[in-house]
């Protein structure tokens, strides 16, 4: 009997010291202290031994036992310890993490922009940033917009409290561009502009805008033409016919707006090109003399084009969409389609 006691404990220690989890510790106390367990097997035999041995083997089953449960009790209560750490390991963020992926679509006015740069890289342009909140010198005035100037009127601004407003065209980055840089060079500004309109299907009081520069010796209205027919065929992904219309823009002379033939009819005439067969797309023209003046820049020596107009037009014609105000709507079901 002593020796199967003393085995029946080598037995438990060997087993305790790797058992994996809390179901197979319930297993070995059932094994070893359950109804049918072998502890309570040799309990069982007790009644067959002379009663001074049932004595001293009864005092001892009873110690094997006791330290048998006292073990397998805190055996329990070191596995819950490692469960609750476990949860609060779980629970623990690091804010330094990289995020999951971005859920959802990128916006149609973002995946446009981002084509427009990657073709004016393409063609050798550098992609420069202008503030969104713009004084009222670099907005207007040095554009050769003075104080009293209509023009000004076309484009309705909001001003700020601290006497800057917010920039009402990307024009202004066409003066920071030429400060900061010695021609050549040709940039485009792709950005915000912000109008104090009445907003209905075709205007918004935020909008994107594209400005673009080129600025070198022997400059032409040719260089202009090519320059922007590449850019129109590109984004529609075949060649499109385009056209100027001479217009007004205080800061280039000569000025002209540039149709291109409406995508959606062919030309024909529909809604959309308000049966024309053109749709109207940006202001263009040869960077007038007192606007290079402004930007540092000698006009008997270097000559350049500017343009500039805006994105969500483009946007709508590429994807069919019929109100501006989709774009700022939120509208989760507008956005899944991109
Ligand atoms: N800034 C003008 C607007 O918002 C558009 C424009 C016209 C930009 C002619 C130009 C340009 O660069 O040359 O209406």
């Amino acid at each position: 009997m002593k020796d199967q006691l003393e085995k029946l404990r080598k037995d438990f220690l060997e087993q305790m010291a790797s058992v994996p989890d809390k179901e197979a510790l319930e297993a070995m106390r059932v094994a070893f202290l359950g109804k049918k367990g072998s502890l309570t097997a040799l309990m069982k035999d007790l009644k067959d031994l002379s009663p001074e041995m049932k004595k001293e083997a009864g005092q001892t089953i009873n110690q094997i036992k006791s330290e048998m449960e006292s073990s397998i009790d805190k055996k329990f209560v070191d596995f819950d310890a490692v469960e609750i750490q476990r949860k609060i390991d779980c629970q623990w963020s690091d804010i330094t993490w990289p995020s999951e992926p971005v859920q959802g679509s990128v916006h149609p006015i973002s995946m446009v922009r981002a084509e427009l740069e990657e073709l004016f890289i393409s063609m050798g342009f550098e992609i420069i940033d202008g503030p969104e909140m713009e004084s009222e010198y670099y907005n207007f005035n040095a554009l050769n917009i003075p104080a009293d100037h209509p023009a000004r009127d076309a484009q309705d601004t909001f001003w700020l409290r601290n006497g800057m407003l917010l920039r009402t065209q990307t024009s202004p980055v066409q003066i920071r561009g030429m400060q900061s840089r010695k021609p050549p060079f040709k940039f485009v500004s792709p950005g915000k502009v912000y109008r104090n309109e009445a907003v209905d299907a075709s205007h918004e009081h935020t909008f994107h805008q594209i400005e673009g520069m080129v600025v070198d010796k022997g400059i032409s209205v040719a260089n202009l033409i090519y320059t922007l027919k590449k850019i129109v065929s590109n984004i529609f992904g075949h060649p499109v016919e385009i056209r100027l219309r001479p217009s007004f823009f205080p800061f280039v002379e000569p000025g002209f707006e540039l149709d291109f033939k409406c995508q959606i009819c062919g030309g024909k005439g529909c809604s959309v090109c308000k049966q024309t067969g053109w749709v109207e797309y940006l202001g263009c023209g040869m960077i007038h003399p007192n606007v290079l003046k402004n930007g540092g820049i000698d006009p008997e020596e270097y000559q350049g084009f500017a343009f500039g107009g805006g994105i969500e037009r483009l946007v709508m014609m590429k994807y069919s969409i019929d109100d501006i105000r989709h774009f700022h709507g939120g509208d989760l079901r507008f956005m899944k389609q991109f």
